[in-house]
């Protein structure tokens, strides 16, 4: 059964203050995210992710479409107890101590009273904050709301988490954590649909992922069938200062340092430019193809208005 099932969701939100215009965040959508998966929704600024996120916990009325969560119709009451959400921006009450917002968060999503106190120290721990419950919020750093956000998500132990942004402002330790954490709810049986607009990070962890932009998916598949369909590029490495005008003529991206030359290629025109390289008496140090990434695959994805624009992930 699919964890999560988008069936032609659309949003058109209604702009402009004396004359209404509409704006198309989200083009018709279609996707289903399987249970155990972490599934990654990836986008530019823009591209719609927290409105489809939106959409999904009812927060914005959709223009049309649907969308069935664990099997059940989106707007079945049941559905909010089996997930949980860590919004963008998460907006916390400075005054209250984490302790004191996570017990009100367990109240609310139905934690039975005795067992609400062990469940947030529980939680906390678990998202990297054991000695601060007693702390007001005001006194955390942008990184601990973050995790605070990120235990409110999933301290009734929902089994679809959705994040959006998750690792949004986290230095490179808080990042891993978050990593690690999302991979220890998918061992623990659970579903995590998250979104970000850093594609290094989904392909560290996806099991799947749909790019998306300006409202439209643009791909959707597992990180390495995705990438492996992006034309293959070589590094080629020699000696010397000198590149050759015809290994700039095959689009090479060259770059000089010290006594060496890197430059970036189509696969394609490898043999040429090794052939140049002989024919010039410059010394080939190495050759090595280039793994494409889910950036390399974005970009080739963008229409070629898009990419004179300059929009990139
Ligand atoms: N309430 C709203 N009213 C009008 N337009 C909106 C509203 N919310 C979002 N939009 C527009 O819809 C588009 C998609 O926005 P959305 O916030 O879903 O993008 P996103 O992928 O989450 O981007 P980011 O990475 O910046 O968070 C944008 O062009 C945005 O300006
Ligand atoms: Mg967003």
């Amino acid at each position: 059964m699919a964890a999560i099932e988008i069936i032609g969701l659309e949003k058109t939100y209604s702009v402009g203050f004396w004359r209404k215009r509409p704006k198309r965040a989200l083009l018709p959508l279609q996707l289903a995210v399987e249970e155990g998966e972490i599934f990654g929704f990836l986008g530019p600024n823009g591209a719609g992710k927290t409105t489809t996120l939106k959409l999904l916990m009812g927060l914005v009325f959709p223009t049309s479409g649907s969308a069935r969560i664990l099997g059940m119709e989106w707007s079945d009451p049941r559905v909010k107890a089996q997930i949980g959400f860590l919004p963008e921006q998460p907006y916390f009450y400075d005054y209250l101590t984490a302790r004191e917002l996570l017990e009100y968060y367990a109240q609310l999503s139905g934690v039975p009273a005795k067992d609400r106190r062990p469940r947030v120290e529980a939680v906390l721990h678990r998202v990297g904050l054991p000695d601060v419950g007693g702390v007001q919020l005001r006194k955390f750093s942008k990184g601990m709301l973050q995790r605070v956000g990120i235990a409110q998500a999933i301290l009734h132990e929902p089994r679809v988490v959705f994040l959006d942004e998750p690792m949004s402002g986290l230095d490179p330790m808080g990042r891993r954590e978050v990593r690690d954490l999302m991979e220890q709810l998918k061992h623990e049986g659970k579903t995590v649909f998250f979104s970000t607009h850093i594609l290094a990070d989904a392909e560290a962890l996806c099991d799947r992922v749909a790019i998306i932009h300006l409202g439209e998916l643009r791909g959707v598949g597992v990180v390495a069938d995705l990438t492996s369909s992006v034309h293959g590029r070589v590094e080629m490495v020699w000696q010397g200062t000198v590149v050759p005008l015809s290994i700039r003529a095959l689009g090479a991206e060259c770059h000089v340092t010290g006594d060496t030359v890197r430059a970036v290629l189509a696969e394609e025109n490898q043999d040429a430019a090794i052939e140049t390289l002989r024919r010039e008496h410059l010394r080939l140090i190495s050759v090595i193809p280039v793994r494409a990434s889910l950036e390399d695959y974005f970009v080739q994805k963008l229409k070629p208005e898009e990419k004179m624009a300059g929009v990139t992930a």
